[in-house]
């Protein structure tokens, strides 16, 4: 599912590689992030998320993480799945995957490690992209 991108629209409707940014919460230099079609109804006509949106059950939003321009090391996934065992309290399941598909972060940790940074202030349904590429 993370590596699909037919049906998918990037944020700011741009596939382009963008700079990690001083709060992303990994080493890879570049990323870039997609909606699936469910996702992407709270994306505004410039492909940023809209403010206050509540993404509806069976969103998927990938951010593919780089090495650099040329090297896609891992998939960083939320999908919205409440009835999943591994859903947090917000109906989110958080995992990273990494290009070959080995699990990092496995979706039974319920992103712990993920959830106390996606809760910063400005935060949108605890997606970071508008605040860090606005
Ligand atoms: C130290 C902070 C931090 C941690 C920890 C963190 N992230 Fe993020 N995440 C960010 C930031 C900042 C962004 C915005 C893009 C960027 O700069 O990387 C982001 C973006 C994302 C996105 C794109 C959607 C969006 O708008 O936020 C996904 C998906 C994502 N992270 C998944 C995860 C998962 C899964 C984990 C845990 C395994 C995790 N993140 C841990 C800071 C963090």
């Amino acid at each position: 599912m993370a590596k699909e991108t037919s049906g998918f629209t990037w944020y700011k409707n741009s596939s382009s590689l963008l700079g990690r940014s001083s709060g992303s919460g990994h080493p890879q230099a570049y990323l870039r992030t997609k909606f699936n079609a469910i996702a992407a109804a709270k994306l505004d006509s410039s492909g940023k998320i809209q403010v206050g949106a509540t993404f509806p059950e069976g969103s998927l939003i990938v951010k593919e993480l780089f090495e650099n321009t040329t090297t896609l090391s891992q998939y960083a996934i939320l999908y919205k799945k409440s009835e999943s065992p591994d859903a947090d309290a917000k109906g989110w399941v958080w995992g990273y995957i990494g290009s070959k598909g080995k699990v990092v972060e496995p979706a039974s940790n319920k992103g712990s490690s993920c959830i106390g940074c996606h809760s910063q202030a400005d935060n949108i349904d605890y997606m970071l992209m508008n605040k860090y590429f606005p």
